[in-house]
């Protein structure tokens, strides 16, 4: 079993990755004494699939629990499913030692971090993330959030886990489109930050897309080692070093927002992000043409988008406007310089976003 500290003095935690990992839940937890009880917050698919498997792992040793469902969709990170679960949990709880378990994707990630951070001003929880991109990224790091209908993730807290347990023998059953988003965020960890683990990427493609168990372990474990360290040197984002996890993600938001959600997934959203990005840095003169066109061959290696098709460029353009991360309305982007390292750089010209995202789509 790999474990990776997360080091954030008392708020340090541990991120066990094994295949078949799930059924040492029991023994983990109890070794960690968050309580005797716990609260499984899942899905109706994942509840059958694996949350019974769970049950009987923590029943083992001696910790009670019980499983809640909410809808399989990102509706379920709303005011009105947060509220019914602390209603139910509430009840459950009876002044017991009461701690929740995130069973799912980013969805139940943040929507059950959420409730732990709020519910009597801050509650153990624990992750078991099921989705490749939950593993790798939104598993990891503590922020948790729900959507109002105008946008999304705008109410939230930073609240960490008590522990992450990545079982990626849990990805056999993921549909591949799933699977190909987080392929695109991890595409974004090498090239932000691990030329060896682009070069990996590049050269084990088979292996990787049929889910062979070392090379899934091994990229695994490198991404969460970067985003661990990221983490820890910059928990609330506020030194701008968490900011390059954004790359790709600034005009990825903005396709993502355009093509009314459901156009393109986040991750193939990002993956033409990444390109706009590295575009844009390469006619700003700070990424050499072959870098760009290493970038560009990955993600179609991985069957991700490299061209945005049948969104108006004006509403992409009104879309990154909004984007809630920009400061005082002084855009700011994650640029690639080389494959492993990018800068920050604030203030492009709009003209020069146009341009990108034009070679890169077939816009009207
Ligand atoms: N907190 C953070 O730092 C952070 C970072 C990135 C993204 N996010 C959030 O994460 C969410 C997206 O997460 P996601 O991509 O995991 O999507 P998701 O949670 O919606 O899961 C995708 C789909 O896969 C299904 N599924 C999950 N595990 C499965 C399995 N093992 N087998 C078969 N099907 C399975 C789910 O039921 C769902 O239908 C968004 O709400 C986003 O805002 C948060
Ligand atoms: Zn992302």
């Amino acid at each position: 079993m790999k474990i990776i500290k997360l080091k954030l003095k008392e708020r340090s935690y541990p991120i066990y990755i094994e295949e078949g990992i799930i059924a040492k839940s029991g023994s983990l937890l109890r070794r960690l004494q968050l309580g005797s009880d716990a609260a499984i917050i899942t899905n109706q698919y994942l509840e059958k699939k694996i949350g019974q498997r769970l049950k009987g792992s923590l029943k083992k040793y001696n910790i009670s629990s019980k499983i809640y469902t909410v809808p399989d969709s990102e509706k379920a990170k709303s005011f009105r499913h947060c509220l019914n679960l602390i209603d139910k949990i509430s009840k459950y709880d009876n002044n017991k030692s009461l701690f929740l378990i995130a069973l799912g994707g980013g969805v139940i990630g943040d929507l059950t971090g959420f409730v732990a951070s709020i519910y009597k001003r801050g509650i153990a929880y624990i992750q078991i993330p099921t989705t490749l991109l939950a593993q790798i990224d939104s598993a990891i790091g503590g922020k948790t959030a729900i959507d109002l209908p105008i946008a999304k993730n705008l109410i939230g807290a930073f609240h960490q886990p008590k522990a992450v347990i990545v079982d990626p023998g849990l990805l056999k059953s993921l549909p591949k489109r799933q699977l190909k988003a987080g392929l695109a965020e991890i595409i974004k960890y090498a090239a932000i930050k691990d030329k060896p683990l682009f070069s990996f990427l590049k050269n084990n493609y088979k292996k990787i897309i049929s889910l062979d168990k070392k090379a899934v372990e091994l990229i695994e474990t490198k991404c969460i080692a970067i985003k661990t360290r990221i983490v820890e040197q910059d928990e609330k984002e506020k030194k701008g070093i968490r900011t390059i996890l954004n790359f790709g993600h600034t005009i990825g938001h903005a396709i993502e927002s355009a093509g009314g959600y459901n156009k393109y997934n986040h991750g193939e959203a990002i993956s033409i992000g990444m390109i706009c990005a590295a575009q844009i840095s390469h006619n700003l003169k700070l990424l050499r043409e072959e870098n760009l066109d290493k970038i560009i061959s990955l993600v179609r290696l991985y069957g991700l988008p490299t061209r945005i098709k049948g969104i108006a460029l004006n509403k992409i353009m009104s879309s990154l406007a909004k984007d809630k991360k920009f400061i005082h309305g002084r855009n700011r982007f994650v640029l690639p310089v080389e494959i492993g390292k990018v800068k920050v750089i604030s203030n492009i010209p709009q003209d020069a976003i146009r341009k990108a995202i034009l070679k890169h789509g077939s816009c009207y």
